[in-house]
């Protein structure tokens, strides 16, 4: 019993690309995130707005903006920690913005440099200027299983802070696995204490495949009703402030799952082969999706 059509959300210009050291130029990103448009994805997370201190690769996070201005009918929404960056946002053409709190105090302050409770009271600022011009905001949890280095975290932890995120207004929480660790058997017990404070319609899962358990961990949670999945072309990723995590969940590997138990996600996978084969000529390595290096082969 699963849904019947899972809405993508694309992070690869973002959380894909963040971790780069080489940086890529502003016109890749705007060709890549084209070219993932083009293979039907409806929501495409573009660029960040954070400080260039802390994440170097995003810095041209308003030329990006500028350089998709044309394209329409695709939301693209990008990540802002303060009101600086919502701000900056705005002034770019941002129509959707997100913020992002952990579940670990550890993991928050290496991310953001502020403890949960300080992270929430500054999302409560970006919420509410952002609800005044009707611009949505989507909450992401990190560490939701488990944290690089305060190891299993509660479910109790990631429900508190999802409890807050909603009421502030957030219109999708996203739970984040995002050094990869959890396992069916962890992550089925999160998401139960999470939908007791938030509506299930309201949740997105972003998995990350450092231990190979993403896509049994988003079938078990599509069981549970969920039906938002982020994801990231060729698997790109990892997080500067996780050592260790790797990529996301390839989008080309949760599309073909999904095409395959019969879930509808509006996206061509040849043609989302064709962006993760731009991208990963453009930074020199072999793709991490199984399922496009098989086609690629076929
Ligand atoms: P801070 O150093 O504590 O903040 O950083 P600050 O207010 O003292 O500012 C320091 C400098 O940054 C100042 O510049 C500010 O103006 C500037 P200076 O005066 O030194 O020249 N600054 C900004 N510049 C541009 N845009 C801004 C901005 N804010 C301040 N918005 C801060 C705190 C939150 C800003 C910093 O820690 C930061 O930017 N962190 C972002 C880290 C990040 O992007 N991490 C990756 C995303 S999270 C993730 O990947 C997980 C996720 O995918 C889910 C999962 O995988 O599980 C979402
Ligand atoms: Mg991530």
């Amino acid at each position: 019993n699963i849904p019947r059509y899972v809405k993508i959300v694309e992070v690869g210009p973002r959380d894909g690309l963040q971790n780069e050291k080489d940086i890529v130029p502003t016109s890749i990103k705007i060709k890549l995130i084209k070219m993932l448009v083009d293979s039907g994805l409806q929501v495409v997370e573009a660029t960040s707005f954070v400080s260039p201190k802390w994440v170097p690769q995003l810095a041209d996070a308003k030329d990006v903006i500028e350089g998709i201005k044309g394209v329409n009918g695709v939301r693209f929404p990008v990540l802002t920690p303060n009101l600086k960056g919502l701000e900056a946002a705005i002034a770019a053409g941002v129509k959707e913005v997100a913020v992002f709190a952990a579940a670990s105090e550890s993991f928050s302050k290496s991310n953001i440099n502020c403890s949960i409770d300080e992270s929430l009271a500054r999302y409560r600022d970006v919420a509410s200027s952002a609800r005044k011009l009707s611009i949505p905001v989507r909450g992401y949890i990190s560490c939701v299983v488990g944290c690089p280095m305060e190891g299993n975290i509660h479910p109790s932890k990631v429900a508190y802070v999802a409890e807050e995120l909603i009421k502030m207004g957030c219109e999708e929480i996203s739970l984040g696995d995002t050094i990869g660790v959890g396992t069916p058997g962890t992550v089925i017990p999160m998401i139960e204490a999470v939908k007791k404070v938030v509506p299930i319609e309201k949740l997105a899962v972003h998995f990350h495949d450092t231990y190979g358990q993403a896509l049994s961990n988003i079938l078990v949670s599509l069981q549970m009703g969920i039906s938002v999945v982020d994801s990231s072309v060729s698997g790109l990723g990892g997080c500067p402030y996780a050592k260790g995590a790797t990529g996301n969940v390839a989008t080309e590997d949760v599309v073909y799952m999904l095409n395959g138990v019969g879930v509808e996600t509006n996206v061509d996978l040849r043609k989302l082969i064709l962006a993760g084969d731009f991208i990963r000529k453009h930074l020199g390595r072999p793709s991490e999706s199984k399922a496009a290096t098989a086609l690629s082969k076929t």
